[in-house]
């Protein structure tokens, strides 16, 4: 229709088309921002460490005798501890009660989740809490100046 047929002067329609555009690319922006979150889940990251099967988890003279760290085995955190005698043992950090990531006191000399007061001892065994399983321990090997962290076969 003919801009003079309904009476608008003609300097009105490339406003109009302005305001068509920019509601479009609104409109387009809107869907967008609803479809990439779902395309992102429904496709996820290649996970590059998720297959290792050792990590460096530390360097020698990271850790002080009765201490620990938790360290990033793949896409999972592990937890290495260093026993008051200087051995190094190593296990996941992922709780068995419900995944929270756990941590080594120093003061009870155990594994301790503080999502629910869960403890293991020093052999990754449930002790106390609600955790119903061990941890799953991991291999440590000294190489070189590198506290390497491996999976058990
Ligand atoms: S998640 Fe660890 S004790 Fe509950």
């Amino acid at each position: 229709m003919d801009p003079a047929d309904r009476g608008q002067p003609e300097g009105a329609q490339p406003s109009r088309r302005w305001i068509s555009l920019l509601l479009g690319s609104g409109v387009l922006a809107s869907i967008a921002s609803f479809l990439y979150p779902a395309i992102r889940y429904i496709i996820p990251p290649p996970l590059a460490e998720s297959s290792s099967r050792s990590v460096v988890a530390a360097k020698v003279g990271d850790l002080k005798n009765n201490s620990g760290v938790v360290f990033k085995f793949g896409s999972e955190p592990g937890i290495l501890v260093r026993l008051a005698d200087g051995q190094y043992r190593a296990f996941t950090a992922v709780c068995t009660h419900l995944s929270c990531t756990v941590q080594y006191r120093a003061d009870l000399r155990e594994i301790w989740c503080p999502c629910h007061n869960g403890l293991y001892d020093l052999a990754g065994r449930n002790v106390s809490g609600p955790p119903p399983r061990p941890l799953q321990a991991y291999e440590v090997h000294i190489q070189g100046e590198d506290i390497v962290v491996s999976r058990s076969a």
